[in-house]
């Protein structure tokens, strides 16, 4: 048996995002987000769920704080709704919105966890949409007063900044490949989205340093691991393509201010253009202080002509895989961090989310096992082990989540908490994983 042992300054958190827990959709002065109309349209999501309830976090944000701190967790990363904020993404500011996150600040302050604050985390103002979205460079200017004012509302008690969740998934998840809201299907919409928040990204780090804002600004991109499936050149060029969308389309622009010039050529070819404006690259590469990580899983795959926007195809090696169906590779969590230290440097690095998705049942005495998920975890934190062993500047590890909610496209179905979230009666239960989490937390490591 070896015994593993995390630093004593390694952040230990849980994340969570304002749709996905919140409820409370029509309180407070809050305006529609581009989720809202997304949700309510038939065939969007799983069962026809929408963030209308989820959670109640919006009223129940005690007893998830009191969570929070009997797991022992240094920080809480959780998202700022925009249109709690600015209820049509500009304008007049809604002092109610600012309150909401005042109490939710104050109560993790008290309770001496640290708070971390995703500025975008999806829930676009409808409004900003209805005048072109992301497409739209006007979206930019509205974000960066948003932030600004978010800044300048916390300033001095919010350790962390994070200014976009996933641009990958805000661009072509949700604009070229149209799960996820505002549900588009469209290339060219896709690279002029991803470009967009990346340039507003940047603007925003600028106007935290203009500000003197406290703290650290950085941003979090998701990573996915793709590997050949032979040693074929046709093979290791698509996983190549596949790879460098998910990873260098975004990692390089915010550390390089440059745009892999293979795939710009790939796009021009398929009749997409990146819509770079003078001064765009450098705005984007804006020094950060930390680079936020998802990261979930990896595949192998080989080529197949035609198959999808890459001639790529995912090969199925005989991982076991999670409920939602993503592969459990936690060597692939190294490799990926390792890379991401060896390409873009010392800059420090955070898990800001990390976590598996299992059909969990509530036995009789408001209990779940989730063995798979524990096991995940486990596994997951071994690699965190070994990443700060081999020299990467892993600093923190955020679990996705604190509790079960509102998973996007697929509803309510798909469970990624720690915490059990009984929708019928909006109670809490912690899971096994979260007493294996607060172990490791509470002991400083874990024995393999
Ligand atoms: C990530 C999202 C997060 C959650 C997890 C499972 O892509 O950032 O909100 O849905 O996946």
């Amino acid at each position: 048996m070896a015994r593993l042992d995390f630093p004593q300054d390694f952040v230990w958190g849980t994340a969570t995002a304002s749709y996905q827990i919140e409820g409370a959709v029509q309180e407070g002065g809050r305006g529609p987000s581009i989720w809202d109309t997304f949700s309510h349209t038939p065939g969007k999501v799983v069962g026809g769920d929408t963030g209308d309830v989820a959670c109640d976090s919006y009223h129940r944000y005690e007893e998830d704080i009191a969570l929070l701190k009997k797991l022992g967790v240094k920080a809480y990363r959780f998202s700022i709704a925009w249109p709690r904020i600015f209820p049509k993404g500009i304008g007049e500011v809604n002092q109610e919105g600012l309150d909401y996150y005042a109490r939710v600040v104050d109560a993790l302050l008290a309770a001496g966890i640290q708070p971390c604050v995703t500025l975008y985390h999806w829930d676009l103002p409808q409004a900003l949409q209805d005048q072109g979205g992301w497409a739209s460079r006007s979206t930019i200017d509205a974000f960066v007063k948003y932030a600004e004012t978010v800044f300048q509302a916390f300033n001095g008690k919010i350790k962390q900044w994070i200014t976009f969740n996933e641009t990958w998934c805000v661009s072509f998840l949700s604009n070229t490949l149209g799960i996820h809201a505002p549900g588009f299907k469209d290339l060219q919409l896709g690279v002029t989205v991803a470009h967009h928040c990346l340039v507003a990204h940047g603007l925003t780090v600028k106007k935290f340093r203009e500000l003197g804002i406290q703290g650290e600004i950085g941003t979090t991109h998701n990573l996915n691991w793709c590997e050949p499936h032979s040693t074929s050149p046709e093979d290791a060029e698509a996983a190549r393509r596949s790879r460098a969308w998910n990873n260098e389309w975004f990692m390089d622009p915010t550390f390089k201010g440059t745009y892999p010039q293979f795939l710009v050529d790939w796009f021009r070819a398929k009749g997409a253009e990146v819509p770079i404006e003078p001064g765009d690259m450098e705005t984007i590469a804006q020094k950060i202080d930390f680079i936020g990580i998802n990261f979930y899983t990896g595949n192998y795959g080989r080529y197949k002509e035609n198959e999808g926007l890459f001639d790529y195809e995912e090969v199925q090696v005989g991982f076991d895989r999670t409920d939602i169906g993503w592969n459990v590779y936690p060597e692939a969590l190294y490799k990926t961090l390792k890379w991401v230290h060896e390409e873009y440097g010392d800059t420090p690095i955070y898990i800001t989310e990390n976590g598996a998705c299992y059909d969990d049942e509530l036995t009789a005495d408001n209990r779940v096992h989730d063995v798979k998920r524990t096991e995940y975890y486990r596994k997951h934190f071994v690699q965190c082990h070994r990443l700060i062993s081999s020299g990467v500047p892993l600093k923190g590890y955020f679990a996705w989540s604190l509790l079960d909610n509102f998973e996007w496209a697929e509803g309510y179905r798909k469970r990624f908490g720690i915490v059990y979230t009984d929708y019928e009666t909006l109670a809490r239960h912690p899971k096994d994983s979260y007493y294996f989490i607060r172990q490791v937390i509470a002991d400083g490591g874990f024995d393999v």
